[in-house]
């Protein structure tokens, strides 16, 4: 449908809003036949889901759903994106209508544009963020020289907030909050942005977690095999709860989506290895070889 109707249009359709009911609206009116007008306030389209981690029900990531949708919206031959754009006026009746809409500058030339970031290294307007004094931050001197130390791996590259904060993480096994503050203030980001990325994405901590990473998968196929006793049984063994970490910082116990050996279900990953068709009484030696 989606071929036969690409690039071939009866009538046109204007939709106001491009969260993810715009988009899927866009997406099957535009698949129809209909050419589409997708008007959005905001830069980018995605609206709310694009900025959340899991979805209710399924607990799926909210990213992995919207994200081809995106896509298709942006290539779709019958989809024209109005982004940064607001409807000022409508007037005319059911089935012959006429809308005015008022788009603001970008200041970016759209067509050029690929997205790299290059031009925010050369853009003569910084930040503004409030500046933390060095003598606020209680770092000891180890942390202190482990930060810098880190900091300057990256320091001529572009970018440089992600892999540092991948870097600190490795080396604490999470976020420490004077650390993030003594990143802030280095790269002179405002800490507000700096946990955003850090709740965003999984990988990413703010409490310590435990040396061995326990992933349960609670996927469809682990779920009907069982995972969820398995689940039961790893925190009974190490007297914590699903998405705790054990007192003495030896593992953190967390429930993981599919993790990809449906035909060993049920599975559990112990850092980066992967256990399958777990029974319960396996459950103590698996804990035994991380001692
Ligand atoms: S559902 Fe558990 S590995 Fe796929």
């Amino acid at each position: 449908m989606a071929e036969e109707n690409a690039g071939r249009t009866s009538g046109a359709v204007l939709v106001v809003g491009g969260g993810i009911a715009g988009i899927q609206s866009s997406l099957d009116l535009a698949e129809s036949g209909f050419k589409v007008y997708l008007v959005e306030d905001s830069p980018a389209i995605g609206g709310t889901m694009a900025q959340l981690d899991k979805t209710f029900p399924t607990n799926d990531c909210a990213m992995c759903v919207i994200s081809p949708k995106l896509v298709g919206c942006g290539r779709h031959l019958n989809i024209d994106l109005m982004t940064n754009t607001e409807l000022v006026g409508i007037k005319g009746e059911a089935g012959n209508f006429t809308v005015t809409v008022k788009k603001r500058p970008r200041f970016v030339d759209a067509e050029k544009c690929t997205g790299c970031g290059a031009c925010v290294q050369h853009c003569p307007v910084t930040k503004v963020i409030y500046p933390i004094e060095l003598e606020e931050i209680e770092l000891s001197r180890a942390d202190l020289e482990t930060v810098q130390g880190i900091l300057d791996n990256h320091r001529d590259r572009a970018g440089k907030l992600m892999p540092v904060l991948q870097d600190v993480d490795r080396h604490y096994g999470y976020l420490p909050r004077e650390v993030v503050r003594f990143v802030s203030r280095e790269l002179k980001v405002r800490i507000s942005d700096i946990y955003s990325i850090a709740t965003f994405y999984n990988s990413f901590s703010l409490e310590p977690r435990g040396r061995h990473k326990i992933s349960v998968c609670m996927g469809t196929t682990c779920y009907v095999k069982g995972a969820e006793k398995l689940m039961q049984r790893i925190c009974e063994e190490l007297e914590t709860e699903p998405g705790g970490t054990t007192e003495d910082l030896r593992f953190t116990v967390e429930a993981a989506r599919c993790i990809g050996c449906c035909s060993l279900a049920p599975a559990i990953m112990v850092n980066d290895r992967v256990y399958g068709r777990v029974k319960l009484n396996d459950i103590a030696g698996i804990l035994e070889d991380y001692e």
